[in-house]
């Protein structure tokens, strides 16, 4: 079930058996040349709802959008939160979402910069419940879609040199899976991107400059972004599941 896709009584009634709820979580960035600039929302996306399409127990949320994404503003289309919006705007979806029952609140996400700022934000969710005696019996998680179980596993298979950390080519052959009227092309050069630090905008795009880090993104097809999607939203299933069984102590 589609939380945008449904009415208040769907949910309500779904409520009732299930307390679990998905929340894709990524940015709008840049993405080199030829990447979509929502890949990291749209990844997470993508899974999310492939997972919901074959097991409709699950109850996904509207997609969060827009991150921590200071490092790419020197590229046009890219739309950042500070870290202090994003913590304000996570809290207030939790809050929103526990408002009405729902108990283990899972975030997919798609971008790597997001991490720090999600577990710091999970953090002050926390101590605001242990301040009080009569804690709410809410659980929250962290899932980086790349991280479920045998995913990168796959991507390294699929991309044995040249994946690269930013605009890599699993994360492009995804959206290409999703969007193939949408796909571009480019003469990369170098073929694969330099790879180093990240730190601001301007030092980030004289270090990058065409926005890649380490990644080869013309490696990328829709066939190999569909066994991606494919193998990622059975992982997300039984992961959901497993979150979903969880005893709380
Ligand atoms: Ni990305």
């Amino acid at each position: 079930m589609l939380i945008h896709l449904s009415s208040w009584p769907e949910i309500d009634a779904r409520l009732k058996d299930t307390k679990t709820v998905i929340v894709p979580i990524g940015s709008n960035e840049q993405h080199g040349p030829t990447g979509l600039l929502g890949t990291d929302w749209m990844c997470p996306e993508i899974i999310a709802h492939a997972a919901e399409k074959t097991d409709d127990s699950l109850i996904v949320a509207p997609t969060f959008n827009i991150g921590m994404a200071q490092h790419h503003l020197a590229f046009a289309g890219t739309i950042s939160l500070r870290p202090s919006t994003f913590m304000a705007a996570i809290t207030d979806w939790v809050s929103s979402l526990s408002r009405h029952g729902f108990e283990r609140i899972y975030f997919l996400n798609g971008h790597g910069g997001n991490v720090a700022t999600i577990e710091a934000t999970f953090s002050e969710i926390y101590a605001e419940w242990s301040f009080v005696e009569e804690q709410p019996p809410m659980v929250l998680k962290l899932r980086n879609w790349w991280d479920l179980p045998g995913v990168t596993g796959l991507c390294n298979r699929l991309f044995p040199t040249g994946h690269g950390s930013h605009a890599t080519p699993s994360e492009i052959a995804v959206t290409q899976a999703a969007y193939p009227d949408r796909i571009k092309t480019a003469d990369y050069s170098p073929k694969i991107a330099p790879s180093g630090p990240i730190r601001d905008a301007l030092d980030y795009r004289a270090r990058f400059p065409d926005g890649r880090i380490g990644s080869d993104p013309a490696q990328a097809s829709p066939a190999k972004g569909q066994e991606i999607i494919d193998l990622a939203a059975a992982a997300l299933i039984r992961d959901v599941a497993e979150f979903s069984a969880e005893v709380r102590p």
